[in-house]
């Protein structure tokens, strides 16, 4: 179908076996409405285009061997933004979501969206339960799908659950600890990201993964989302790699 049609970077491959992949990668998808004010388009082209990007880069990420990716693909403040963009991203998220249901097959993808999916309507949050449970049993990259997703909010709900099991008994107050925490947030028993990776040039964490990212390597891209290729993913790959991580130690 021509809404994801694959482009020119259709074989590009590149030789990663030289390098230590990271296990998880986000990626703060940003740019897609510079992108389209700078060719005289509506932003929501940008989110279109943004949207073709997003497939490509997901595939590109479960082939040379991502574990986890954890894609931005709406914020719980991009509610603020004027009706008609919010209308035509939940039309994009809407006609992505039908065919992702049949697509990641192939791909191997499990499928998980982090975030209140309650504010979604009804057929959308119905796309995403469906998405989740027909992914769960396959083996290949978990996909977290970031919807509709804060980190405070995340934090926040996470504190009342820790509130409301030491009320009834489930846990007590001195069960709670770091690993506690981190299996009340929407990532529970996921490793924490290595490398966010944002492109558009801005150096903002702009509410992403806030508790996840204690440790984890950042590379901003001076390219916007939509023009982001393969061989962009390779380089953050390889900025990564060249890191050395030293979790407060020396
Ligand atoms: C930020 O760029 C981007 C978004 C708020 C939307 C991201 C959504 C997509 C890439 C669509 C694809 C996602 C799925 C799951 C199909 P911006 O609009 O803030 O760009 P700007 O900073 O240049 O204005």
């Amino acid at each position: 179908m021509a809404f994801f049609s694959r482009n020119k970077e259709e074989n590009h491959s590149a030789d990663l076996s030289d390098i230590q992949l990271p296990v998880h990668v986000g990626i703060i998808m940003d740019g897609n409405g510079r992108w389209a004010k700078r060719r005289g388009l509506p932003r929501k082209a940008g989110h279109s285009e943004g949207a073709k990007t997003f497939r490509k880069i997901t595939r590109y990420c479960s082939e040379v061997g991502i574990k986890y990716l954890t894609v931005y693909a709406f914020s719980t403040e991009n509610w603020k933004r004027p009706q008609d963009e919010v209308n035509s991203l939940m039309k994009l998220f809407k006609s992505y979501l039908e065919e992702a249901l049949s697509d990641f097959k192939d791909d191997d993808i499990i499928v998980k969206f982090i975030g209140d999916k309650s504010h979604f309507t009804e057929d959308l949050q119905q796309l995403m339960i469906e998405n989740e449970g027909s992914s769960k049993n396959r083996s290949g990259m978990v996909l977290n799908i970031a919807m509709n997703y804060g980190s405070r909010d995340e934090i926040v709900r996470a504190v009342k659950n820790i509130c409301a099991d030491v009320k009834q008994g489930k846990i007590s107050d001195s069960d709670i600890n770091e690993s506690l925490i981190s299996n009340y947030l929407y990532t529970a028993g996921q490793p924490d990201p290595d490398l966010i990776i944002r492109p558009s040039g801005e150096y903002r964490i702009s509410n992403f993964m806030l508790w996840q990212a204690a440790y984890t390597e950042f590379v901003i891209m001076n390219k916007l989302w939509p023009d982001f290729q393969k061989s962009d993913l390779d380089e953050a790959l390889r900025i990564y790699s060249h890191r050395s991580r030293r979790y407060g130690g020396v």
